[in-house]
């Protein structure tokens, strides 16, 4: 086992590149299924759930290979399994497109349900509500998903709930049915247009991704195609809280401004400053943090991915804050962790209160999940003394060589192994203590 030691209160400076988005790569990838000739994919980010993808689209027959530093050939023309092991797929969320993939080119799908960061409750009612809706059975059995079609039709589906998972994996059932399948209450997000993008790019029929009305005619034949993943607006943003946690000064490279402006926006609430250019931001802090109320909201509100670390920039903000988790039960679980740090924060169901004291100290903690863990990574570059952060196989899900990139920009942050416990013998647990 990993862990993280950062030596905290020193600025970051210089430039920092962003890479792919992980949330586009993992539904992208899968959809490669779709196609009937090989493609390109480029700005991949090399982070554990894409290789789970990677993976998994390997086990199945598909040839993989890596053709440059964040580019795969993948061609899906070989595939002849239609099943992700429930070993490979509990791993992460997005196993689920699978599920939309191989249920649009194949008409069956077998994928175990899904694993993924413990946010709360994580239904997938609406994705089977749209493969139902298309004509798609399907059962749960063994912790495994089985859906068979006999034909897919196009068919309009409402969702009840705005969901980033069942928008993309509608999308990817719907673009080879035949007729016309409207979605409505469609999410927004980034990387339900990469998605789009990518499908038409292979010559789907796909039109109003990104707004909450997307249209798909179905077509017959998807050619191949090479598609570059936009860059990651998550990652941007943390980057960005990172950058004012420390008062820094950095230059953020491959980035779309426009898919950052709640996250700008909020920041400048707080004092950030910010210049937008083309592809790339300028962000510094030359004043006082202070206090800002914020609520998660789907795209194109402030992203629940980036609630714990715009959470923990406020703790070193002047006066009290609100923070209001409006997507996920439990995603206040990282404020035990800043706490051991000297962080004072009240969380009362949906609502965080956090007093701003202006400082962390460092302390051995755990990140529980891939954002708490970037939220604690923030917390230590910030706090003063050692800052220890265990599980960080939860962050290296999500994030490509944080600790590298942030090394660059000045960070004092080492990745030390750590023997795992579980398997020392007791005479190697002793010394160890
Ligand atoms: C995606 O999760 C992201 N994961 C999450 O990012 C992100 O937090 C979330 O979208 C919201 O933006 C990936 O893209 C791999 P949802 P997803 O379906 O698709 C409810 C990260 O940190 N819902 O948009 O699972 C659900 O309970 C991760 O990168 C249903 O009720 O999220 C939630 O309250 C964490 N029924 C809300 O919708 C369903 O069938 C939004 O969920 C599906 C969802």
């Amino acid at each position: 086992m990993d862990k993280f030691v950062i030596k905290g209160g020193r600025r970051l400076t210089g430039e920092v590149v962003i890479s792919g988005a992980k949330n586009a790569a993992v539904a992208i990838l899968p959809a490669v299924i779709l196609s009937d000739e090989p493609c390109v994919i480029e700005n991949v980010p090399s982070i554990s759930d894409v290789n789970i993808c990677l993976r998994i689209l390997s086990e199945m027959g598909a040839e993989v290979t890596n053709i440059g530093k964040d580019t795969y050939r993948i061609d899906p023309t070989t595939i002849n399994k239609f099943c992700v092991p429930y070993e490979t797929a509990r791993k992460m969320r997005a196993s689920y497109y699978f599920l939309g993939a191989l249920l649009g080119k194949f008409s069956k799908a077998r994928v175990s349900m899904p694993g993924g960061c413990p946010l709360g409750d994580r239904p997938i009612d609406q994705h089977l509500k749209a493969f139902a809706a298309m004509g798609a059975n399907y059962t749960l059995s063994q912790g495994m998903i089985d859906l068979t079609a006999e034909k897919l039709s196009g068919c309009q589906i409402f969702f009840d709930v705005v969901t980033v998972g069942a928008t993309m994996n509608a999308m990817l059932a719907a673009v080879k049915a035949e007729g016309l399948t409207v979605i409505e209450n469609a999410a927004k997000e980034p990387h339900i247009v990469d998605l789009a993008n990518f499908l038409n790019s292979m010559g789907a029929n796909i039109m109003g991704a990104g707004t909450d009305v997307i249209k798909i005619r179905g077509v017959e034949h998807l050619h191949g195609a090479t598609y570059a993943v936009i860059p990651d607006q998550i990652e941007a943003g943390t980057f960005m809280a990172a950058v004012a946690a420390t008062k820094g000064d950095v230059i953020i490279k491959n980035v779309i401004p426009k898919h950052l402006e709640s996250i700008t926006k909020k920041m400048e609430k707080i004092g950030v400053n910010i210049e937008q250019y083309d592809d790339s931001i300028h962000v510094w802090v030359d004043g006082p943090l202070v206090k800002a109320n914020v609520k998660t909201a789907p795209h194109p509100g402030f992203p629940t991915d980036m609630q714990s670390q715009i959470a923990t920039l406020l703790t070193l903000a002047e006066g009290t804050s609100i923070v209001t988790e409006n997507i996920w039960e439990q995603r206040f679980r990282y404020v035990d962790e800043l706490r051991r740090m000297g962080a004072d924060i009240t969380v009362n169901g949906k609502v965080a209160l956090i007093e701003g004291t202006g400082k962390l100290m460092g302390a051995p903690v755990k990140a529980c999940d891939l954002r708490a863990g970037a939220a604690l990574i923030i917390a230590g570059l910030a706090a003063s003394g050692v800052t220890e952060i265990e599980d960080i196989y939860h962050i290296e899900r999500g994030y490509d060589c944080m600790e590298g990139k942030l090394r660059a920009l000045g960070a004092d942050i080492e990745k030390v192994s750590v023997p795992d416990k579980h398997s020392m013998k007791p005479d190697e647990v002793k010394k160890a203590i």
